[in-house]
């Protein structure tokens, strides 16, 4: 399975609610930044990672991908048997969803290789006990994400969104971001999230001025400020002519929206010789999973 990326072209962060996660309204987009996960008969759950990105993650019940395995394994009373190997080409703790698409890479492919034949939806039931972000990634596309992120509704785009993706020298813990989110908030009434119909009726139309005008992260700020490189990267993008940039998710990952594919490659490529990223790739969306 190729399992995309995410980026998150609207993120609305409303006040952390009683379950300890936080309100959220955000236009979500898969990209065409894949990792790659297989599986293969085995005994019990083992997994391999490689790649770019395979340093640090775990190779026990820490592992996303792992736990996904067992999960799908109990909800369909199986007793799991699987190889897995995750080659790793999405930058991790980077606000890209890496952990999460290869859970919903494992969940496609267990589904598949055990012949359980659960609908997406209900994988998606499966993959939102393991993490916000699992229900989208197994489903791609561009969506409208409510909830704690993980209530889906679909969006159609009227044109493909060429986006340059900077990865970051640094990582950033989701929770760690969240926090100091709330702690710049301390004081200051949060309105519940909401994205603006302006934006949805941009993405609809494929208005690429009205999308970089409508792009938003409500945790740019507490991301930036605890990464201050950030802002140095999102000033080189503006300045080199992307229609716009964000951070993605909890970052440090910032995104750029271009014109078409040849301004994206051109942006990635004046970018790369910036040297203020570890690597910048030239993509699209919407992708999906696929294979
Ligand atoms: O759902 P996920 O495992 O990705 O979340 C990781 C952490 O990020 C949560 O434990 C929580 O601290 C924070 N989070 C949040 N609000 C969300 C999603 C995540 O506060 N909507």
């Amino acid at each position: 399975m190729l399992a995309p990326a995410k980026i998150n072209i609207v993120l609305a962060v409303g006040p952390r609610r009683a379950d300890g996660f936080h309100e959220l309204a955000t236009v979500f987009q898969a990209v065409s930044l894949y990792d790659e996960v297989e599986a293969v008969p085995g005994e019990g759950v083992e997994v391999v990672v490689e790649g770019p990105y395979a340093a640090g993650v775990p190779t026990d019940d820490a592992n996303l991908a792992v736990r996904a395995v067992h999960a799908l394994a109990a909800h369909v009373g199986v007793t799991p048997g699987v190889r897995l190997r995750v080659h790793k080409e999405i930058p991790v703790a980077a606000g890209l969803a890496g952990g999460s698409a290869d859970a919903a890479g494992a969940l496609l492919a267990c589904n598949r290789l055990w012949g359980t034949d659960l609908s997406v939806t209900e994988l998606q039931s499966v993959g939102a006990s393991l993490g916000s972000d699992v229900p989208f990634a197994l489903s791609g596309g561009t969506a409208l994400g409510t909830g704690r992120g993980e209530q889906l509704r679909e969006l159609s785009v009227g044109a493909p969104l060429h986006w340059v993706v900077a990865v970051s020298d640094h990582s950033l813990s989701t929770p760690a971001v969240f926090g100091h989110l709330d702690d710049l908030r301390q004081g200051r009434a949060v309105a519940s999230p909401s994205v603006p119909t302006a934006v949805l009726e941009a993405l609809t139309h494929g208005d690429l001025d009205a999308i970089a005008d409508g792009m938003h992260n409500d945790m740019q700020e507490a991301a930036s400020s605890l990464t201050p490189e950030l802002a140095d990267v999102l000033s080189a993008g503006r300045e080199i002519g992307a229609l716009g940039g964000i951070v993605s998710g909890s970052g440090p990952t910032c995104v750029f929206l271009a014109r078409n594919r040849a301004h994206c490659v051109s942006l990635a490529t004046e970018l790369d010789r910036s040297g203020l990223c570890r690597a910048v790739h030239a993509v699209y969306g919407p992708a999906t999973p696929r294979g």
